[in-house]
Formats: C-alpha cells, sequence, structure tokens
C-alpha cells in the first residue's frame, strides 16, 4: 500500500535505496522484501510494532548485518556487501535502540572520538605533538563542544557518559555520530526515555539538520513526533512492507492499525497511539 503523494521521481537522487531486502534468522523471516526509497535531505521513519524488523533493516543499511538478498546503496554507490568501517566512511552514521557509549570516556571525549576518521595529522605529528596536531586537537574540542550544544547536552562536558541521564546518553550519541560529518543520520529510537519536551526538541533538530544537508532515517515509536517531523514513513509488520508515504496517510490505513493493535482497532486507539510516547511496547 503507497501513498505516492511524496513519490521519488526517477531522476532523484536517491541518499539510500533499498531494493527487496531480505534476512533470516535461522528460519526466522526478519525481513522480506522490504524496497525502501529516501531521497537526499529527507527525513524519513521506519515504524512497525515490536519485533517488526526495523533495527535489522538499520542492521543492514550501517552494515553490522549482511542481508540475505536484495541491495542497499547509498548515493547511488552498492553497499549491500560493504563493510560497516567503509560504509561508515561513505557518510552514513548512526546510533543505536540500547544505546552505546565508550566506557571510561568523558561526554566532551566521546563526542571527539566520534571525528576521528576525519583526522588529518600523521602519526608522527601525533607524538611529536606538532602544531598541526595541535590545532587539530583544538579544532576538535571546538567542534565537539558546538556538536553538544546542537543537540541540546546541558550535561558537564567533564562528566562521564555513561553517568548522565537516558536522555542526554542519546543526545550524546547523536553528536558523536554527527562529528564523523554524515551525509545520511540513522537513528533508532532517539527519543527513547525522553519526555514529550525532550522529545519535541529531539524532532526540532531532525528539521535543522535536514535543513543542513543531512538525510535522517529514524526509527520511532512516537506518533506524534512521526506526525510532526517525519516527511514520509516506511510501515513494516513481522518483516514485510505494510505501506509508505506520508505519516498520516499511513496511519490511517486499516492494516496499520491492526498491526498494531490486531482486529479490534479502531479510531480512538489509534488516537491513543498518536498521544502516546513510548507505550506501544517500545523497547
Ligand atoms: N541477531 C539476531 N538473531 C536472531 N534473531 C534476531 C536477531 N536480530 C533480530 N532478530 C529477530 O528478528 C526480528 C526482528 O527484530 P528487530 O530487532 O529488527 O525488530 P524491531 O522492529 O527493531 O523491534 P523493536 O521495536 O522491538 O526494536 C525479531 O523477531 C527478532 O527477535
Ligand atoms: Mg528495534
Amino acid at each position: 500500500m503507497t501513498d505516492d503523494t511524496r513519490s521519488t521521481g526517477a531522476d532523484e537522487v536517491l541518499a539510500v535505496d533499498i531494493v527487496g531486502l531480505t534476512k533470516e534468522f535461522g528460519g526466522l523471516k526478519a525481513v522480506v522484501d522490504i524496497t525502501i526509497k529516501v531521497p537526499k535531505q529527507r527525513v524519513h521513519g521506519i515504524l512497525g510494532p515490536n519485533g517488526a524488523g526495523k533495527t535489522t533493516v538499520l542492521n543492514m543499511i550501517s552494515g553490522f548485518i549482511r542481508a540475505d538478498s536484495g541491495s542497499i546503496s547509498v548515493f547511488g554507490e552498492d553497499v549491500t556487501r560493504t563493510r560497516p568501517f567503509d560504509i561508515a566512511r561513505k557518510g552514513v552514521a548512526r546510533t543505536y535502540q540500547n544505546i552505546r557509549l565508550f566506557p571510561g570516556l568523558t561526554v566532551l571525549e566521546t563526542v571527539i572520538a566520534g571525528a576521528y576518521m576525519q583526522r588529518t595529522s600523521t602519526i608522527a605529528g601525533a607524538i611529536l605533538f606538532s602544531p598541526a596536531e595541535r590545532r587539530e586537537r583544538k579544532a576538535a574540542r571546538e567542534r565537539a563542544a558546538e556538536l553538544l550544544d546542537m543537540v541540546g547536552c546541558r550535561a558537564p562536558h567533564g562528566s562521564l557518559a555513561e553517568t548522565l541521564s537516558y536522555g542526554d546518553q542519546r543526545r550524546v550519541e547523536i553528536a558523536r555520530a554527527l562529528a564523523t560529518d554524515p551525509r545520511i543520520l540513522l537513528l533508532d529510537e532517539p527519543t527513547a526515555g525522553m519526555n514529550d519536551a525532550e522529545s519535541e526538541q529531539i524532532g526540532q533538530l531532525l528539521v535543522q539538520l535536514k535543513d543542513l544537508g543531512h538525510t535522517l532515517i529514524l526509527i520511532e515509536h512516537n506518533m506524534r513526533l512521526v506526525e510532526e517531523f517525519c516527511e514520509t514513513v516506511s510501515v513494516m509488520n513481522s518483516g514485510a512492507l505494510l505501506a509508505e508515504g506520508a505519516p498520516t496517510w499511513c496511519l490511517e490505513q486499516d492494516d496499520v492499525k491492526e498491526a498494531y493493535f490486531g482486529k479490534r482497532s479502531d479510531a480512538a486507539r489509534i488516537a491513543t497511539l498518536r498521544r502516546v510516547r513510548r507505550d506501544l511496547g517500545g523497547s
């Protein structure tokens, strides 16, 4: 089922072009023949109930899991069999559903660590602590502070990242991803553990990043946020694509409501779905 109000033109540059993607885990069909086309500078949501296969799709885009069949291209380049590090170098950064911060690093160090791929000074320069190295370190610190400010992290930069609130840890993770200067940012439930006001700030950040030229693909259970900030969505259920197009249109489709609520779905319940942040059984 497709709402083609925001369909992609044939000559449009696709940031991410997924065609017929399939992944099984020991007989369990986690992702079945999924096709998702995301033009550049788009905020695209991936929706679906628990176990729908959303994270598996993100894991395949970032190369963490290899697809059984189908293809993934990033800005026209096939990355279906490319390793995660090389996909990251092509400008794809991500955050995780279960936050993954480096233990023992401060907030600032965590974000600086994200920028290591952009380093230009040599190892000899680093050992000798050359002026170029010093300049680069200073620039990395300043950039990291800028990014932390941008994502709305108000925690002291010297505190250990792992000790922050859930919301701040997610913000630090986004800042770390941005430090790699990505063209595409993949966010797996970026507002999990945040209240409405905090979630709204993340929504505003998505728009800001889009305006800066980034393409954003996010998995999100907060339907209000999805309707407000996602331009298009793909809705999955049991590994398959259920609907795609404008979020409001998709959420009105009977089989989307049914996927979330079962056969007894009704208008009141989908309205609740749009109000409630995480009560959909999000993990
Ligand atoms: N590495 C794995 N090995 C085996 N099964 C897996 C693996 N990863 C995911 N699965 C299974 O694949 C299915 C899809 O999982 P996935 O994590 O992609 O769902 P999801 O849509 O992200 O769900 P949630 O909203 O709960 O995060 C689930 O049944 C899950 O148990
Ligand atoms: Mg998931």
